[in-house]
């Protein structure tokens, strides 16, 4: 290990409860998420992941407590949220279709900036935009339209605006779903750098992915953390693999030796 200073702020849930009509969503969690953490939430589907991020983000009403570094969340606005440095993914892509990979980086780089700031600087590409291209490996795409984008690199995009917008602590819902076994590789070696500087949490049903890539699990169901810890520890507790019969004890599809296409 590097003995690298960890940046940033880490995130500490207590009791942190959403209520739909009656129906408890997220009953009581309890969580401690370290600086530089890559943290993945798994569960069944229903079991509240989504949910709790709302939550953290202030999408939804929430009891208990959610600090980022000194801040309370809890009760402060969506984009109050934003600006403390917090940035999330949605479970469906939300770039601009129509403009270039550039052009939508430099829209969340310039968030807050004025229009005629933004056009006074179109000759220049502002640094953060240059290392959010390298980071994700956008630069030889940079003047493509998002649109035309292969689903993996849509998801690195969005990942590349919440950097250009320095976010210290990005929440990423499901971000390799639907994506081809090299993305999902390009993807967790992307969090595992992004993560190097900042705190990221993913939310994940993809268990080789998790298994490949989470430096810390906790398991979500039915609303409450069920068990946390590193990968090996969470595989090994019997409620995870209840919870999980036939996933996460699944057997392994025979290996079948195909020719590498180029
Ligand atoms: N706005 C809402 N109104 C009512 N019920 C909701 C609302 N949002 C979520 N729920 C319910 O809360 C529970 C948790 O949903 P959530 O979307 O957080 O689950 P999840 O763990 O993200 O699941 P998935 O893996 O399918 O995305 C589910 O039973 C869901 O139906
Ligand atoms: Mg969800």
């Amino acid at each position: 290990m590097s003995g690298e200073v960890l940046k940033g702020e880490g995130l500490t849930v207590r009791d942190l409860r959403v209520t739909f009509d009656g129906f408890t969503a997220v009953d009581g969690v309890d969580l401690d998420i370290r600086p530089g953490d890559l943290r993945f939430l798994i569960g069944p589907n229903g079991a509240g992941k989504t949910t709790l991020v709302d939550a953290v983000t202030g999408l939804v009403k929430a009891t208990g407590s959610v600090r980022f570094g000194g801040d309370e969340l809890l009760g402060k606005p969506v984009h109050r949220i934003a600006r403390l440095g917090i940035g999330r993914t949605f479970q469906t892509a939300t770039v601009f279709e129509e403009l270039t990979v550039l052009q939508n980086l430099d829209i969340a780089a310039g968030a807050g900036r004025g229009p005629l700031t933004m056009l006074r600087r179109r000759t220049g590409v502002p640094e953060s935009v240059t290392k959010a291209l390298e980071t994700t490996g956008l630069t030889e795409l940079r003047d493509r339209p998002a649109g035309v984008l292969a689903h993996g690199q849509k998801q690195w995009l969005e990942i590349g605006m919440l950097l250009v917008q320095d976010v210290q602590l990005l929440l990423l819902d499901e971000p390799v779903a639907g994506m081809s076994h090299e993305e999902r590789e390009a993807t967790g070696e992307l969090l595992q750098r992004v993560s190097a500087e900042r705190t990221v949490v993913v939310i994940e049903h993809d268990m080789d992915f998790m298994r490949s890539f989470a430096r810390s699990v906790s398991v979500l169901h039915a609303g409450k953390v069920l068990s946390e810890g590193t990968v090996a520890e969470v595989q090994a507790d019997a409620k995870v693999q209840e919870v999980y019969l036939g996933r996460v004890s699944e057997p392994e599809p025979a290996a079948v030796p195909v020719a590498e296409e180029a």
